[in-house]
């Protein structure tokens, strides 16, 4: 059974490694948890997590930790890669490698869609297959960043 609750700081080393897991989706071309911990974009998307404006959600599944999702909000200055606007959160998401094809991120994704009040952002590089994912939930592309497509998911009426 998954369960799937709030992040709190404590999970913020989780929430870590689940960044490294988006980032290096694509095994030809990851670049491991030592690159991006010296990265900016580390400490752009999770430094000091929680943020008050921060919200995130922990999968477990047989008491484990198997996937997370979280928003933050950037600005035009230091914008992510999937910014759209400074009102808008971007999204990060992950679930660990033995965990995944089992709904664990359709999970998170449905549970994080349904606590926004507003849209949502994110980014998603070509030829991932999450795209897929992010379209079946509402998610359209919006721009392209790079090889990247920015998708945007406002709440329905
Ligand atoms: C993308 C990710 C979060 C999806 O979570 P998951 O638990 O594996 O996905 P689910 O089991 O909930 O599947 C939901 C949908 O995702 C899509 N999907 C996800 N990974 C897929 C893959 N490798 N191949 C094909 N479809 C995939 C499918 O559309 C699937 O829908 P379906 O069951 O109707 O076919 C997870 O696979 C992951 O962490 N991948 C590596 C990191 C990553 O890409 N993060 C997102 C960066 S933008």
């Amino acid at each position: 059974m998954t369960t799937t609750r709030r992040a709190t700081a404590a999970d913020l080393p989780f929430l870590e490694e689940v960044f490294v897991i988006a980032m290096d989706w694509n095994p030809s071309t990851a670049r491991g948890a030592a690159h991006w911990r010296e990265d900016a974009t580390f400490q752009q998307y999770l430094g000091g997590f929680p943020r008050p404006t921060d919200f995130g959600l922990v999968a477990e599944r047989e008491g484990e930790q198997a996937g997370a999702v979280w928003w933050r909000y950037f600005t035009a200055d230091e914008p992510g890669y999937g910014f759209v606007s400074d009102e808008i959160p971007e999204l990060g998401m992950g679930v660990v490698e033995g965990r995944r094809g089992e709904g664990i991120g359709r999970a998170l994704l449905t549970a994080i869609i349904a606590a926004a009040k507003g849209g949502l952002s994110l980014s998603v590089e070509d030829g991932n297959p999450a795209e897929e994912l992010y379209r079946k939930q509402g998610f359209v592309p919006v721009g392209r960043v790079g090889d990247s497509t920015t998708m945007l998911r406002m709440p329905q009426r």
